[in-house]
């Protein structure tokens, strides 16, 4: 089986990139094969600022390396960095029929956001329908917002094998289990684009801000509460285990308590728990060019495939 993923680099990672996708990546990648890359070409739909994308890419790469992405068990690598994957996206585009694009959320939602229209933006499915077919992917693991993305790249290569035969695997999006799940410092879905992120790396200093500002209810301390609503109590969970999650329910529930003790438990195992990743990220970040050398490899292994899959899609078509 054949498990691939990319994640944008479109700002630097948060605890809902962490337990939404991130985490499942790296449990995955025992697989046969995983192939997980850095999607900087579709950032680029969005960012605008050259040294900006750069610096994010590389910081992508440090995140997921310190976080346990293990070079040896996976592919991991830059989107850019395999052009074959621009090529095979061209095919595909002769292929896709513009009302497929059109019936497209994500485009409305970022258009709706008030990001510029580009036509990279609108095409952006295509280039994801690049990404997945040109290794021969199985499984994708993706959050609930990316399926319909993973709809469309089956539906293209549905219908150029049908044209040209059986050039292309139709790939099975895995939803992963706690997407959209994790909630922001004001309780609604942490996303860069709220502003509501706490990033895995942040600065000590900052995150000790971040979390004692966590918005709360501002009911009576004595009033017993139910913690299983509450995003402060969904928050430490992420980082708890058995144990200290039912005593700090039994918190709630007793009342006379203050949020800021849960907010300083929570500082403490959110400390804890990126503690060792923390470690390995100074160390990475100390010496880049093995960093570098790893993503260099990785292009190689991901272009090795990406090719032949071109070829074959090349051939079938005409174009070789
Ligand atoms: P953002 O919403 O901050 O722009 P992305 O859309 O780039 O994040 O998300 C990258 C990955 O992280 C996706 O697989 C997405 O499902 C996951 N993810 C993002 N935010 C959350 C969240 N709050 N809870 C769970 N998963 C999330
Ligand atoms: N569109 C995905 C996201 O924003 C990132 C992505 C690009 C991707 N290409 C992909 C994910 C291929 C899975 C497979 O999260």
């Amino acid at each position: 089986m054949r498990v691939l993923s990319g994640i944008q680099p479109t700002g630097r990672f948060h605890w809902g990139n962490y337990f939404g996708a991130i985490q499942q990546y790296i449990d995955l990648q025992h697989e046969e094969k995983s192939y997980y890359f850095i999607a900087n070409l579709h950032s680029l739909t969005t960012i605008h600022q050259p040294g900006e994308l750069s610096e994010l890419t590389l910081h992508a790469a440090l995140d997921l390396l310190a976080l346990g992405l293990d070079p040896t068990q996976a592919i991991l690598f830059i989107q850019s960095d395999v052009p074959e994957v621009s090529e095979l996206c061209w095919l595909l585009m002769t292929q896709t029929p513009m009302g497929l694009l059109e019936r497209c959320v994500s485009y409305k939602d970022k258009v709706e956001k008030g990001i510029s229209s580009n036509s990279g933006l609108f095409t952006y499915p295509v280039l994801m329908s690049a990404d997945i077919l040109a290794y021969d992917s199985d499984v994708v693991p993706v959050g609930q917002d990316q399926v319909q993305h993973i709809e469309v790249c089956r539906d293209i290569a549905g219908s150029f094998n049908h044209r040209y035969g059986e050039v292309f695997v139709l790939p099975k999006p895995k939803v992963l289990e706690s997407s959209a799940k994790v909630p922001g410092t004001d309780g609604e879905k942490m996303s860069k684009s709220y502003g509501n992120t706490i990033e895995i790396f942040e600065e000590p200093g900052k995150l000790k801000k971040k979390i004692m500002r966590i918005a709360t209810d501002s009911r009576p301390m004595e009033e017993p509460k139910d913690p299983e609503g509450d995003h402060l109590f969904q928050l430490f969970s992420l980082f708890a285990n058995h144990q200290q999650k039912s005593e700090v329910a039994k918190i709630y529930q007793a009342g006379g308590f203050g949020y800021g003790e849960i907010k300083k438990r929570l500082l403490e195992a959110s400390t804890d728990y990126f503690s060792d990743a923390r470690k390995r990220r100074e160390t990475l970040a100390s010496d880049t060019h093995t960093v570098r050398q790893i993503l260099a490899d990785g292009a190689a292994k991901a272009r090795e495939k990406a090719g032949e899959v071109l070829l074959r899609a090349q051939k079938a078509c005409g174009v070789k």
